[in-house]
Protein backbone atom coordinates (compact mmCIF):
# COMPACT_ATOMS: atom_id res chain seq x y z
CA UNK A 1 0.00 0.00 0.00
CA UNK A 2 3.05 1.98 0.70
CA UNK A 3 4.14 2.06 -2.97
CA UNK A 4 0.36 2.52 -4.34
CA UNK A 5 0.57 5.89 -2.25
CA UNK A 6 4.22 7.00 -3.48
CA UNK A 7 2.91 6.32 -6.75
CA UNK A 8 0.15 7.98 -6.26
CA UNK A 9 1.91 11.45 -5.33
CA UNK A 10 3.80 10.84 -8.21
CA UNK A 11 1.28 10.26 -10.42
CA UNK A 12 -0.69 13.72 -9.34
CA UNK A 13 3.05 16.06 -9.72
CA UNK A 14 3.32 14.16 -13.32
CA UNK A 15 0.75 17.29 -14.61
CA UNK A 16 3.32 19.59 -13.52
CA UNK A 17 1.60 20.19 -9.79
CA UNK A 18 3.52 20.90 -7.11
CA UNK A 19 2.27 19.63 -3.80
CA UNK A 20 3.07 20.99 -0.54
CA UNK A 21 4.58 18.93 1.69
CA UNK A 22 0.80 19.68 3.70
CA UNK A 23 -1.10 18.63 0.77
CA UNK A 24 1.34 15.83 -0.27
CA UNK A 25 1.30 14.52 3.88
CA UNK A 26 -3.13 15.10 2.99
CA UNK A 27 -2.86 13.22 0.02
CA UNK A 28 -0.40 10.44 1.50
CA UNK A 29 -3.06 9.80 4.52
CA UNK A 30 -6.43 9.64 3.09
CA UNK A 31 -7.47 6.42 1.93
CA UNK A 32 -9.00 7.20 -1.42
CA UNK A 33 -10.42 3.42 -2.07
CA UNK A 34 -12.45 4.25 1.87
CA UNK A 35 -14.47 6.66 -0.40
CA UNK A 36 -15.43 4.60 -3.07
CA UNK A 37 -16.38 1.25 -1.05
CA UNK A 38 -19.00 0.08 -4.09
CA UNK A 39 -16.51 0.42 -6.48
CA UNK A 40 -16.93 3.11 -9.60
CA UNK A 41 -17.59 3.34 -13.41
CA UNK A 42 -14.71 3.85 -15.74
CA UNK A 43 -14.85 6.39 -19.30
CA UNK A 44 -16.23 3.23 -20.89
CA UNK A 45 -18.91 2.02 -18.68
CA UNK A 46 -17.48 -0.74 -17.01
CA UNK A 47 -18.22 -1.17 -13.05
CA UNK A 48 -15.07 -1.68 -11.34
CA UNK A 49 -15.93 -3.40 -7.97
CA UNK A 50 -13.14 -3.30 -4.36
CA UNK A 51 -12.63 -7.29 -5.83
CA UNK A 52 -11.46 -6.14 -8.79
CA UNK A 53 -7.48 -6.41 -9.38
CA UNK A 54 -7.49 -2.89 -10.79
CA UNK A 55 -8.95 -1.52 -8.30
CA UNK A 56 -6.79 -0.19 -6.00
CA UNK A 57 -4.36 1.16 -9.04
CA UNK A 58 -7.22 3.17 -10.32
CA UNK A 59 -8.03 4.21 -7.08
CA UNK A 60 -4.77 5.76 -6.63
CA UNK A 61 -4.20 6.70 -9.96
CA UNK A 62 -4.79 10.23 -10.91
CA UNK A 63 -8.04 9.21 -12.19
CA UNK A 64 -11.60 10.51 -11.97
CA UNK A 65 -13.98 7.77 -10.07
CA UNK A 66 -17.13 8.31 -11.28
CA UNK A 67 -19.13 7.01 -8.38
CA UNK A 68 -23.36 7.33 -9.79
CA UNK A 69 -25.14 7.36 -12.91
CA UNK A 70 -28.08 9.12 -13.94
CA UNK A 71 -29.64 8.17 -17.02
CA UNK A 72 -25.75 6.88 -17.97
CA UNK A 73 -24.51 10.18 -17.51
CA UNK A 74 -22.37 11.45 -14.36
CA UNK A 75 -24.02 12.47 -11.22
CA UNK A 76 -21.14 11.95 -8.59
CA UNK A 77 -17.85 11.07 -8.90
CA UNK A 78 -14.36 11.42 -6.98
CA UNK A 79 -12.55 14.42 -9.09
CA UNK A 80 -9.12 14.09 -10.43
CA UNK A 81 -6.42 14.01 -7.77
CA UNK A 82 -4.26 16.63 -9.44
CA UNK A 83 -6.78 19.03 -10.04
CA UNK A 84 -7.84 18.27 -6.31
CA UNK A 85 -4.42 19.25 -5.46
CA UNK A 86 -4.18 22.64 -7.97
CA UNK A 87 -7.88 23.97 -5.71
CA UNK A 88 -6.49 22.90 -2.80
CA UNK A 89 -3.69 24.72 -3.01
CA UNK A 90 -5.22 27.94 -4.37
CA UNK A 91 -7.58 27.59 -1.71
CA UNK A 92 -4.44 28.29 0.39
CA UNK A 93 -6.05 26.85 3.53
CA UNK A 94 -4.37 27.06 6.81
CA UNK A 95 -5.04 24.50 10.29
CA UNK A 96 -8.46 26.00 12.02
CA UNK A 97 -10.17 27.42 8.60
CA UNK A 98 -13.31 26.90 8.92
CA UNK A 99 -14.05 25.22 4.94
CA UNK A 100 -17.35 25.07 3.61
CA UNK A 101 -17.61 22.49 0.66
CA UNK A 102 -20.24 22.69 -1.90
CA UNK A 103 -20.51 18.80 -3.74
CA UNK A 104 -19.58 16.39 -1.11
CA UNK A 105 -19.36 13.43 -3.45
CA UNK A 106 -17.52 10.70 -2.07
CA UNK A 107 -16.17 12.78 1.03
CA UNK A 108 -12.58 12.29 0.16
CA UNK A 109 -11.62 15.94 -0.86
CA UNK A 110 -13.40 17.09 2.57
CA UNK A 111 -11.41 14.37 4.05
CA UNK A 112 -8.25 16.06 2.61
CA UNK A 113 -9.19 19.72 4.01
CA UNK A 114 -9.83 18.06 7.39
CA UNK A 115 -6.35 16.36 7.32
CA UNK A 116 -5.01 19.84 6.42
CA UNK A 117 -6.15 21.29 9.96
CA UNK A 118 -9.87 22.65 8.49
CA UNK A 119 -13.24 22.13 10.12
CA UNK A 120 -15.52 21.50 7.21
CA UNK A 121 -19.22 21.68 6.03
CA UNK A 122 -20.18 19.74 3.01
CA UNK A 123 -23.03 20.17 1.49
CA UNK A 124 -24.59 17.70 -1.53
CA UNK A 125 -27.63 17.95 -2.99
CA UNK A 126 -28.59 14.44 -3.28
CA UNK A 127 -29.38 12.74 0.11
CA UNK A 128 -28.23 9.39 -0.59
CA UNK A 129 -24.80 10.81 -1.91
CA UNK A 130 -24.50 13.03 1.15
CA UNK A 131 -25.22 9.17 3.56
CA UNK A 132 -22.50 7.56 1.74
CA UNK A 133 -19.89 10.48 2.70
CA UNK A 134 -20.65 10.74 6.24
CA UNK A 135 -20.69 6.90 6.37
CA UNK A 136 -17.16 7.24 4.25
CA UNK A 137 -16.03 10.14 6.52
CA UNK A 138 -16.46 7.79 9.69
CA UNK A 139 -15.02 4.63 8.51
CA UNK A 140 -11.52 6.60 7.78
CA UNK A 141 -11.82 8.26 11.28
CA UNK A 142 -12.14 11.67 9.82
CA UNK A 143 -12.89 14.26 12.66
CA UNK A 144 -14.21 18.13 11.97
CA UNK A 145 -16.17 17.15 8.57
CA UNK A 146 -20.24 17.48 8.91
CA UNK A 147 -22.38 16.57 5.89
CA UNK A 148 -25.93 18.23 5.24
CA UNK A 149 -28.14 17.46 1.80
CA UNK A 150 -29.17 20.60 0.66
CA UNK A 151 -29.03 22.89 -3.05
CA UNK A 152 -25.74 24.53 -2.20
CA UNK A 153 -27.36 27.45 -3.86
CA UNK A 154 -28.62 28.18 -0.33
CA UNK A 155 -26.19 26.35 1.58
CA UNK A 156 -28.61 24.76 4.20
CA UNK A 157 -26.63 27.01 7.21
CA UNK A 158 -26.00 30.23 9.00
CA UNK A 159 -22.41 29.60 9.92
CA UNK A 160 -19.53 31.76 8.39
CA UNK A 161 -16.48 30.64 6.40
CA UNK A 162 -12.60 31.60 5.88
CA UNK A 163 -12.87 29.35 2.88
CA UNK A 164 -15.78 28.05 0.03
CA UNK A 165 -14.37 25.49 -2.48
CA UNK A 166 -17.30 24.38 -5.00
CA UNK A 167 -16.44 20.76 -6.90
CA UNK A 168 -19.04 20.77 -9.16
CA UNK A 169 -19.49 23.35 -12.06
CA UNK A 170 -21.41 26.27 -11.86
CA UNK A 171 -22.86 29.23 -13.89
CA UNK A 172 -22.25 31.82 -11.36
CA UNK A 173 -21.54 32.41 -7.46
CA UNK A 174 -24.07 32.51 -5.02
CA UNK A 175 -24.66 35.55 -2.76
CA UNK A 176 -25.57 33.32 0.02
CA UNK A 177 -22.00 32.51 0.15
CA UNK A 178 -21.02 36.26 -0.58
CA UNK A 179 -22.70 36.76 2.72
CA UNK A 180 -21.38 34.38 5.03
CA UNK A 181 -17.71 34.69 3.90
CA UNK A 182 -15.30 36.31 6.12
CA UNK A 183 -14.17 39.80 4.73
CA UNK A 184 -11.03 38.77 3.87
CA UNK A 185 -12.46 35.10 2.55
CA UNK A 186 -11.99 33.51 -0.99
CA UNK A 187 -13.79 31.17 -3.10
CA UNK A 188 -12.87 28.66 -5.49
CA UNK A 189 -15.05 28.04 -7.94
CA UNK A 190 -15.49 26.43 -11.32
CA UNK A 191 -17.28 28.29 -13.09
CA UNK A 192 -18.92 27.95 -16.53
CA UNK A 193 -17.03 29.66 -19.56
CA UNK A 194 -17.57 28.51 -23.06
CA UNK A 195 -18.54 25.36 -22.41
CA UNK A 196 -15.72 24.29 -19.97
CA UNK A 197 -15.69 25.04 -16.17
CA UNK A 198 -12.47 26.85 -15.42
CA UNK A 199 -11.87 27.53 -11.88
CA UNK A 200 -11.73 30.23 -10.75
CA UNK A 201 -10.67 32.30 -7.17
CA UNK A 202 -13.47 34.99 -6.46
CA UNK A 203 -12.76 37.46 -3.97
CA UNK A 204 -15.20 40.49 -2.74
CA UNK A 205 -13.57 43.90 -3.01
CA UNK A 206 -15.37 47.85 -3.08
CA UNK A 207 -16.85 47.09 -6.17
CA UNK A 208 -18.37 43.87 -5.59
CA UNK A 209 -16.78 40.22 -6.14
CA UNK A 210 -14.34 39.91 -9.03
CA UNK A 211 -12.75 36.46 -10.42
CA UNK A 212 -8.91 35.52 -11.62
CA UNK A 213 -8.55 32.25 -13.26
CA UNK A 214 -6.88 29.46 -11.76
CA UNK A 215 -7.06 26.32 -14.29
CA UNK A 216 -8.61 24.76 -16.86
CA UNK A 217 -10.66 22.05 -15.83
CA UNK A 218 -14.14 20.32 -16.64
CA UNK A 219 -16.19 19.72 -14.31
CA UNK A 220 -20.14 17.99 -14.13
CA UNK A 221 -22.63 21.11 -13.99
CA UNK A 222 -24.73 21.55 -10.81
CA UNK A 223 -28.52 21.42 -10.14
CA UNK A 224 -30.69 23.99 -9.53
CA UNK A 225 -30.31 27.95 -10.11
CA UNK A 226 -26.43 27.94 -9.57
CA UNK A 227 -26.35 26.52 -13.62
CA UNK A 228 -29.17 28.98 -14.74
CA UNK A 229 -28.58 30.40 -17.94
CA UNK A 230 -27.59 34.13 -17.36
CA UNK A 231 -26.99 37.20 -20.27
CA UNK A 232 -23.21 36.45 -21.02
CA UNK A 233 -24.38 32.54 -21.25
CA UNK A 234 -22.27 30.75 -24.15
CA UNK A 235 -24.08 28.29 -26.14
CA UNK A 236 -24.51 25.08 -24.56
CA UNK A 237 -21.62 22.22 -25.71
CA UNK A 238 -22.94 20.68 -29.41
CA UNK A 239 -22.24 18.33 -32.29
CA UNK A 240 -21.92 19.88 -35.64
CA UNK A 241 -23.10 17.61 -38.87
CA UNK A 242 -21.12 17.90 -41.87
CA UNK A 243 -18.25 20.19 -42.46
CA UNK A 244 -15.67 21.62 -44.88
CA UNK A 245 -12.52 23.02 -44.38
CA UNK A 246 -12.99 27.28 -45.01
CA UNK A 247 -9.42 28.45 -43.27
CA UNK A 248 -6.14 26.46 -44.00
CA UNK A 249 -3.65 25.81 -41.16
CA UNK A 250 -1.77 28.44 -39.65
CA UNK A 251 0.14 27.20 -36.66
CA UNK A 252 2.90 24.12 -37.16
CA UNK A 253 3.33 22.59 -35.09
CA UNK A 254 -0.08 22.73 -33.96
CA UNK A 255 -1.04 24.32 -30.72
CA UNK A 256 -0.12 21.73 -27.48
CA UNK A 257 -2.76 20.99 -25.37
CA UNK A 258 -2.25 24.28 -22.93
CA UNK A 259 -2.01 26.67 -25.58
CA UNK A 260 -4.92 25.57 -27.53
CA UNK A 261 -6.97 26.20 -23.73
CA UNK A 262 -5.61 29.57 -23.98
CA UNK A 263 -6.70 29.98 -26.92
CA UNK A 264 -9.91 28.87 -26.04
CA UNK A 265 -10.80 31.11 -23.07
CA UNK A 266 -9.68 34.04 -24.98
CA UNK A 267 -11.85 33.38 -27.33
CA UNK A 268 -14.86 32.93 -25.05
CA UNK A 269 -13.85 35.88 -23.52
CA UNK A 270 -14.09 38.21 -26.74
CA UNK A 271 -16.87 36.19 -28.36
CA UNK A 272 -20.01 35.05 -26.60
CA UNK A 273 -20.77 32.61 -29.08
CA UNK A 274 -18.01 30.48 -28.74
CA UNK A 275 -18.34 26.99 -26.90
CA UNK A 276 -17.36 23.27 -27.83
CA UNK A 277 -18.27 21.30 -30.49
CA UNK A 278 -17.68 17.40 -31.26
CA UNK A 279 -17.07 17.41 -35.41
CA UNK A 280 -17.61 14.14 -37.27
CA UNK A 281 -14.92 11.38 -37.71
CA UNK A 282 -12.84 13.29 -34.80
CA UNK A 283 -12.28 12.19 -31.18
CA UNK A 284 -12.34 14.90 -29.45
CA UNK A 285 -14.27 18.32 -28.67
CA UNK A 286 -12.89 21.56 -30.46
CA UNK A 287 -13.00 25.22 -29.26
CA UNK A 288 -16.22 26.63 -32.18
CA UNK A 289 -18.55 29.29 -32.82
CA UNK A 290 -22.01 28.00 -32.57
CA UNK A 291 -24.80 29.86 -34.93
CA UNK A 292 -28.42 30.62 -33.79
CA UNK A 293 -29.43 27.23 -34.11
CA UNK A 294 -26.86 25.57 -32.10
CA UNK A 295 -25.56 22.70 -34.80
CA UNK A 296 -24.01 24.45 -36.88
CA UNK A 297 -21.36 27.77 -37.26
CA UNK A 298 -17.31 27.26 -37.53
CA UNK A 299 -14.63 24.87 -35.13
CA UNK A 300 -11.20 25.94 -34.89
CA UNK A 301 -8.71 22.78 -34.37
CA UNK A 302 -5.20 23.20 -32.47
CA UNK A 303 -3.43 23.99 -36.05
CA UNK A 304 -5.47 26.91 -36.37
CA UNK A 305 -7.28 25.34 -39.59
CA UNK A 306 -11.32 25.77 -39.42
CA UNK A 307 -14.09 23.73 -40.25
CA UNK A 308 -17.51 24.96 -41.10
CA UNK A 309 -20.77 24.38 -42.28
CA UNK A 310 -24.63 26.06 -42.44
CA UNK A 311 -25.39 29.44 -43.79
CA UNK A 312 -23.21 31.65 -41.58
CA UNK A 313 -20.02 29.40 -42.10
CA UNK A 314 -18.30 32.29 -43.89
CA UNK A 315 -19.05 34.53 -41.05
CA UNK A 316 -17.96 32.16 -38.31
CA UNK A 317 -14.75 31.19 -40.25
CA UNK A 318 -13.77 34.86 -40.36
CA UNK A 319 -14.61 35.45 -36.56
CA UNK A 320 -12.58 32.62 -35.65
CA UNK A 321 -9.57 33.33 -37.51
CA UNK A 322 -9.67 37.34 -36.26
CA UNK A 323 -9.95 35.95 -32.82
CA UNK A 324 -7.34 33.64 -33.46
CA UNK A 325 -4.72 36.61 -35.15
CA UNK A 326 -5.80 38.57 -31.91
CA UNK A 327 -4.99 36.11 -29.37
CA UNK A 328 -1.76 35.43 -30.81
CA UNK A 329 -0.46 39.55 -31.67
CA UNK A 330 -1.35 39.62 -27.87
CA UNK A 331 1.83 37.24 -27.16
CA UNK A 332 -0.78 34.00 -26.12
CA UNK A 333 -1.99 34.97 -23.01
CA UNK A 334 -2.51 32.38 -20.91
CA UNK A 335 -5.68 31.46 -18.98
CA UNK A 336 -4.18 32.89 -15.93
CA UNK A 337 -3.81 36.01 -17.38
CA UNK A 338 -7.63 36.91 -17.56
CA UNK A 339 -9.70 39.19 -14.33
CA UNK A 340 -13.19 39.69 -14.27
CA UNK A 341 -15.75 41.83 -12.03
CA UNK A 342 -18.89 40.52 -11.36
CA UNK A 343 -22.16 41.27 -12.14
CA UNK A 344 -25.76 39.91 -10.48
CA UNK A 345 -27.81 38.09 -13.09
CA UNK A 346 -29.53 34.66 -13.68
CA UNK A 347 -33.08 33.44 -12.42
CA UNK A 348 -34.33 36.90 -10.87
CA UNK A 349 -35.72 34.90 -7.88
CA UNK A 350 -32.60 33.01 -6.88
CA UNK A 351 -29.78 35.07 -8.89
CA UNK A 352 -26.00 34.22 -8.75
CA UNK A 353 -22.57 36.61 -9.70
CA UNK A 354 -21.35 35.91 -12.96
CA UNK A 355 -18.07 36.90 -14.51
CA UNK A 356 -18.83 40.22 -16.66
CA UNK A 357 -15.86 42.47 -18.86
CA UNK A 358 -13.01 39.77 -18.67
CA UNK A 359 -9.52 42.24 -19.12
CA UNK A 360 -6.29 40.80 -19.61
CA UNK A 361 -4.11 41.19 -16.71
CA UNK A 362 0.06 41.52 -17.42
CA UNK A 363 0.81 39.48 -13.72
CA UNK A 364 -1.00 35.64 -14.19
C1 LIG B 1 -17.71 15.96 -8.70
S1 LIG B 1 -18.80 15.56 -7.39
C2 LIG B 1 -17.95 16.24 -5.98
C3 LIG B 1 -16.67 15.54 -5.61
C4 LIG B 1 -16.40 15.53 -4.14
N1 LIG B 1 -15.97 16.82 -3.65
C5 LIG B 1 -15.45 14.43 -3.73
O1 LIG B 1 -14.41 14.70 -3.13
O2 LIG B 1 -15.78 13.26 -3.99
C6 LIG B 1 -20.10 16.76 -7.57
C7 LIG B 1 -21.19 16.63 -6.53
O3 LIG B 1 -21.94 17.83 -6.54
C8 LIG B 1 -23.26 17.51 -6.18
N2 LIG B 1 -24.16 18.62 -6.58
C9 LIG B 1 -24.71 18.88 -7.79
N3 LIG B 1 -25.47 20.00 -7.75
C10 LIG B 1 -25.39 20.46 -6.47
C11 LIG B 1 -25.98 21.55 -5.79
N4 LIG B 1 -26.77 22.43 -6.41
N5 LIG B 1 -25.70 21.70 -4.47
C12 LIG B 1 -24.90 20.81 -3.82
N6 LIG B 1 -24.33 19.73 -4.42
C13 LIG B 1 -24.57 19.57 -5.72
C14 LIG B 1 -23.54 16.22 -6.90
O4 LIG B 1 -24.60 15.52 -6.27
C15 LIG B 1 -22.19 15.51 -6.79
O5 LIG B 1 -22.16 14.59 -5.73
Amino acid sequence: MEDARRHYLDQIRRDGVTLTPALAAAFAAVPREVFVPDGFHRGDGRRVLPADPEFLPTVYSNDVLVTKLNEGRPCSSSSQPSLMAIMLDALDVRPGARVLEIGAGTGYNAALLATLGATVTTVDVQADVADRARSALARAGIDGVRVSTADGYTTGSDDRYDRIIVTVGVAGVSPHWLDRLEPDGLIVAPVEHAGTHPVLAVRTGADGPAAAVVCPAGFMSAAGPLTARHRGSHPPPATLGDMTETAPARWDPALDALAYRDLWFAAGAWHRRVTHAAVPSRDQSYLALLDDSGSAGAAMLPDGSVLSSGPDAERYTAVAVALAGRWWSLGRPPMRAWRAVMTLDGDPAAPIWVPRAWHLTRRP
